[in-house]
């Protein structure tokens, strides 16, 4: 497996556009990345996986500054993986100008939910994402179900954009005790880590109660998941259920399953978790 850093020198390996299979990511990976790469490599194409901590969706007051950096063990992992290039730019060679152009994603779908939390995030990451295609010109790109709505609005800016690569989305690897794994995980001390259990199982609450129905409506139901979450010491940001099509509310949530996802992101500590679970 090769490391390249620069644009020139991956375009050099690729020999052309469609020619490869992409998981982007910000490294200090885990089992959830390389099960994307290994998704990848299912194409039969050469497999590059980028890392790059993108400024971009980082608002002033978030963790870009402390996200770890760990490109050494990243590419000990990515090897055995099945990748066969990393693109590992520096932010001279990804944004040699400022990036004044950017991405705009719809806000139907980008300003709700992670975007109402952290404005500005989803135009980063369009941004960022858009600059990597470019680069990578891959034939498929494989972006994780963790972030549910970021492979939304992935997707929907690859279908507006007519960008030639289809984008496919891989499952949610958990821990054995079913917390879905995450870079940030490695911020929780222990307590933590045993409590952000909690997340996972309010969400799966929550998709029993909003299911069964009942009559209660969702609003209180998520207004009740988040409560259970606080009286434990979190902050949580939001509970909902959503429509999986384009991430509104359901009109009668028991009629619709099978086609709902349920989101959540809450705060332990310092430490923000975000996961879903698909009903
Ligand atoms: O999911 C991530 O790790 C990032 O948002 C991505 C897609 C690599 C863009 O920086």
């Amino acid at each position: 497996m090769k490391i390249v850093h620069t644009t020139a020198a991956l375009r050099a390996e690729l020999g052309g556009a469609g020619r490869c299979a992409f998981v982007p990511t910000m490294g200090n990976l885990h089992e959830g990345h390389l099960a994307l790469v290994r998704q990848a490599r299912a194409h039969g194409l050469p497999v590059v996986a980028s890392i790059f901590v993108n400024r971009l969706q980082f608002a002033p007051h978030e963790d870009f500054d402390r996200y770890p950096r760990t490109l050494a063990r990243d590419a000990e992992l990515l090897g055995p993986a099945g990748c066969d290039l990393v693109f590992a730019p520096d932010e001279a060679e990804l944004y040699p100008r400022p990036q004044t152009f950017k991405v705009q994603p719809d806000p139907a779908l980008a300003d709700i939910l992670e975007g109402a939390f952290r404005p500005g995030f989803f135009t980063g990451v369009c941004t960022v994402v858009m600059k990597l295609f470019a680069c990578v010109q891959p034939a498929v790109a494989v972006f994780g179900r963790k972030d549910y709505q970021q492979l939304m609005v992935v997707r929907r800016m690859a279908e507006q954009f007519a960008l030639p690569l289809r984008i496919e989305a891989g499952d949610t690897v958990r821990a054995a005790d079913g917390l879905a794994l995450s870079s940030r995980n490695g911020y929780l001390d222990a307590a933590q880590r045993a409590e952000a259990l909690a997340l996972p199982q309010a969400l799966q609450a929550l998709a029993r109660a909003a299911l069964a129905g009942g009559g209660t409506d969702l609003a209180a139901l998520e207004a009740q998941a988040m409560a259970g979450l606080a009286a434990r010491g979190w902050q949580p940001d939001y509970l909902c259920v959503r429509r999986r099509a384009d991430l509104q509310p359901p009109v009668d949530a028991a009629r619709e399953a099978g086609a709902l996802v349920v989101l959540g992101a809450a705060r332990l500590g310092s430490t923000r978790l975000i996961d879903n679970v698909e009903v």
